[in-house]
């Protein structure tokens, strides 16, 4: 007898961390510094929450961990309720480490002690626990050092040590690098996503800098006033940005209005290929047009039309960053790269590749 075929399972996503519609204000403070939140993190995944400062990144952290309370909505940690308006569940309890900006380190312990710390509660050996986790973090001969005698990315590594030793169900990650100089910053955000990734340790990271989220990060959520705004594989927030918002967190841009003809959108810069990520527009559509100034091209015009023209230019070794003065005197950037200079005052065309268009989203009618 003929059966239905069976589809082959999809891997189960399990949701370790999960808010829904949280939302949290600060005794006193007047606006809610989450409201209405909405973010779901699976089980083992590096997300990043990527927000400009102030739009409430810390303070998800903060609820999460259970050092603020909530006021609306339901916070899930491995499928317990931990919080909600008449639930809170004490940070101790939640089993969540975090890693701050500033490291947090005791002064007057080494090493050895600070990671201890963490497992004071715990009886047993902590011994071993330390030297492995120390041994993760390649920090194995430190053990009898002061926070003073390492290095910043040192130190990092000591907290990050410190608090994956009581093996937590979850890791949150407060801006952790942004007190380091770029280079190292670069490579300890590697380091640390190999780690808590061997490690299978779930973790939230929450950063201001695009190239950081969009790099170590499994799925970036965007973050804006309070609220989630999109979640999605770096690759698709950058290039299906929800919002004229969030294009322009992820990735260094201009904004210039433009008017859709056919496949094309029509703007003071120039008319480009575009995309649509809010869906299909008419013809004539008034639109914001987001201008990446990696994903333009640029060259000399000799051409009538519209003066668009060069008026500052930054050599930069692999790009050169060009200002061009569009017609109306407003201006943008264009990142070349660095052949044969572009003088000043140059009259350019601006062009988008075939394979970046730029992105548009409709002009959201005066109130
Ligand atoms: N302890 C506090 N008391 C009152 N308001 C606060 C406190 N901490 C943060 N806020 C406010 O809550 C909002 C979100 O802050 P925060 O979560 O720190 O943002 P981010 O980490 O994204 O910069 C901001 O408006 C901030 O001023
Ligand atoms: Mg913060």
């Amino acid at each position: 007898m003929a059966q239905e075929a069976h589809t082959p399972q999809a891997p189960q996503l399990i949701d370790l961390v999960t808010l829904r519609n949280v939302t949290a204000t600060y005794p006193g403070a007047g606006a809610p510094a989450l409201s209405g939140m909405d973010l779901a993190v699976r089980e083992g995944e590096f997300l990043a929450i990527l927000g400009p400062s102030g739009s409430g990144k810390t303070t998800a952290l903060r609820v999460i961990a259970g050092f603020e309370r909530i006021q609306d909505g339901e916070i899930h940690i491995n499928g317990e309720l931990v919080a909600a308006p008449n639930r809170h569940v004490d940070p101790e309890r939640r089993r969540v480490g975090m890693v701050f900006q500033d490291y947090a380190l005791f002064p007057h312990l080494t090493v050895a002690d600070n990671v201890a710390f963490g497992l004071a509660n715990s009886n047993g050996s902590s011994d071993a626990r330390v030297g492995a986790v120390l041994d993760l973090v390649d920090l194995v001969g430190y053990e009898n050092r002061y926070p003073h005698e390492l290095s910043g990315g040192q130190q990092q590594r000591v907290a990050l040590a410190r608090s994956l030793a009581p093996e937590p169900v979850a890791l949150l990650l407060d801006e952790p690098f942004s007190n380091l100089d770029r280079q190292l910053r670069a490579s300890l955000r590697r380091n640390v996503r190999e780690i808590v990734k061997d490690h299978g340790t779930t973790s939230i990271l929450v950063t201001h800098d695009r190239e950081e989220a969009l790099g170590i990060s499994d799925r970036v959520a965007v973050m804006d006033k309070g609220r989630v705004i999109q979640v999605g594989a770096p690759e698709n927030v950058y290039r299906n940005s929800a919002t004229a918002d969030v294009a322009r967190m992820v990735g260094p841009s201009d904004t210039v209005r433009g008017r859709i003809a056919g496949p094309w959108v029509d703007t003071e810069a120039g008319r480009f290929r575009y995309r649509s990520p809010t869906g299909p527009l008419g013809n004539g559509t008034f639109v914001e047009t987001v201008l990446r100034a990696h994903d333009l091209e640029l060259g000399p015009w000799e051409g009538d039309g519209a003066e668009r023209r060069v008026y500052y230019r930054e050599y930069q070794g692999e790009f050169t960053e060009y200002g061009i003065r569009l017609p109306s005197g407003r201006r943008i950037n264009v990142r070349r790269r660095s052949i044969a200079p572009l003088e000043m005052g140059t009259k350019v065309i601006i062009t988008a590749p075939f394979d970046r268009p730029v992105l548009v989203y409709p002009e959201k009618p005066l109130p």
